[in-house]
């Protein structure tokens, strides 16, 4: 009831009437002889009494707001080295390091607030207050007041301290007050070197350092840490046992439709934006007029000379695109009877398309949805790059699969349609293994795909005739890919 009274005030009352309300609270229960608290040295340290009982260091790592991060961690050091804390008093952080705010030397750092990193006034002094309260732990300080964060917003490369020795502090509501225990006075030092903050604990040579075992547990939601302090004299005690939420996962991305056809159908349909990033009309139109520039082949069994075509191969692997000396296109006669076994030896493809965004994006982005699809051994692509244009005459028709209904022979086959002017006819179908068509599609409009799992379905283009009385033709790119080092 209580609780729930305090919560309703702490949400109805703004911040300073809040914060007045905290510190009046906290100054009523820290009054009196009680408490003894050690107060900063008049004037500049006068170097460490005895020796080093425990000594922490960690890095100040580079972060959001790393400046104003540095700077505060530094005056926080300054305003912290040197205290001696006497037999039975108590460090107040904040009792030496003051309200934190500009008019104080602070500066907007790194901080946790709302239970989300972002920048705030003295931001970074949360690594001072954990950083002193490890070396207390260590140094046999005991611990009267100390707060852990209560959420672990810090991926494991991110962390400057074990999870488990935080100590947040949030003026005036948060502090960190370790007492000395000790019948010796003890000094604490903490300096700033490079990027490093290092905090010790200074001492009799009487005093030896506690050991501390740190024992974590990894749930779904939070993290459950338990710290035991081990004693010179072996003895054990638990100093603190917190849990830290985990922050709310990032939403799971959308589905991905394509990869999810590719995996179920084995196929799928696409236009142009989902396949490149860089489609600009410009660039696109600079990339589909080098299919008027194509060579004849000269190598169609059938006689037909109705084919131009470029051929170029790459290595795709991790988004990296290589592209490979000039070699000869071969396909067994078992996937292409008609137009396979010999090598067949094409013009390349001219070094601007080869090197143009739209086809490395697309080669990028087909590799992406195949390899995620079905990875590649050895995790590289050979990818095959054929420019087609398939003409077809008024008196005659243009075959763009002169070998029928086929499989390519490799992992992943991307048909892509440039460009169909003046032509009836080209419509692909995707069949089955055992040839039973799937589907049946018109790549009509530029930029039209087909994305097929070559192991999976084969495939047909259907003849192409002119439509009018003036030769029309077919513009197609087709990329395949396999896996690097796989036989043909
Ligand atoms: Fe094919």
């Amino acid at each position: 009831m209580i609780g729930t009274f305090r919560r309703f005030l702490r949400s109805a009352l703004p911040e300073p009437v809040r914060m007045s309300v905290a510190l009046a609270r906290r100054q009523l229960r820290e009054f009196g002889p009680r408490r003894r608290f050690a107060a900063r040295p008049d004037g500049a340290p006068s170097g460490a009494a005895g020796h080093p009982v425990a000594t922490v260091t960690q890095p100040i790592k580079r972060t959001a707001f790393w400046e104003g991060k540095y700077h505060n961690i530094s005056r926080g050091a300054e305003l912290l080295d040197g205290v001696r804390i006497a037999p039975g008093e108590t460090l107040s952080f904040w009792r030496l390091v003051g309200r934190p705010s500009e008019a104080a030397g602070f500066q907007m750092g790194r901080g946790i607030r709302g239970d989300a990193l972002g920048g705030d006034i003295g931001g970074g002094l949360c690594q001072v207050s954990g950083i002193v309260y490890e070396a207390g732990l260590r140094a046999g300080l005991e611990v009267v007041e100390r707060f852990p964060h209560s959420q672990d917003l810090y991926a494991e490369e991110d962390r400057f301290a074990p999870l488990g020795l935080d100590a947040t502090v949030v003026w005036p509501y948060k502090d960190l007050q370790i007492r000395n225990g000790h019948d010796a006075p003890v000094t604490l030092r903490v300096a700033v070197e490079g990027e490093e903050i290092i905090a010790a604990v200074h001492g009799p040579a009487a005093l030896a350092a506690h050991d501390l075992a740190i024992e974590r547990i990894d749930g779904m939601a939070e993290r459950h840490v338990t710290v035991t302090r081990i004693a010179p004299d072996g003895g054990r005690a638990v100093v603190s046992a917190n849990r830290y939420a985990l922050p709310p996962a990032e939403p799971a991305p959308p589905p991905c439709p394509i990869g999810e056809a590719l995996r179920t159908d084995g196929f799928a349909f696409a236009g142009l934006a989902d396949l490149a990033d860089a489609y600009d009309p410009a660039g696109w139109a600079a990339f589909a007029q080098s299919w008027d520039r194509m060579p004849r082949d000269e190598y169609m069994a059938d006689g037909g000379t109705y084919r131009r075509r470029r051929f170029s191969t790459f290595a795709l692997e991790d988004g990296a695109i290589r592209a490979k000396p000039p070699q000869p296109h071969y396909q067994t006669t078992g996937y292409n009877p008609l137009n396979g076994g010999i090598d067949r030896h094409y013009e390349p493809i001219e070094p601007a398309i080869a090197a143009h965004p739209l086809f490395e994006g697309l080669m990028r982005r087909c590799g992406a949805l195949f390899a995620a699809a079905r990875p590649p051994e050895g995790g590289a692509w050979h990818v095959e790059a054929h420019q087609f244009r398939i003409e077809a005459a008024p008196d005659g028709e243009g075959r763009p699969t002169p070998e029928g209904m086929h499989r390519d022979g490799v992992d992943w086959v991307l048909i892509l349609l440039v460009a169909r002017e003046g032509v009836e006819g080209g419509v692909t179908t995707i069949a089955a293994p055992g040839g039973e068509p799937l589907v049946q599609r018109l790549l009509e409009t530029p930029g039209a795909a087909c994305l097929i799992d070559d192991r999976a379905v084969r495939h047909e283009v259907s003849p192409i005739r002119a439509a009018g009385t003036a030769m029309g033709y077919r513009d197609a790119l087709v990329l395949t890919f396999r896996a690097e080092g796989a036989a043909d």
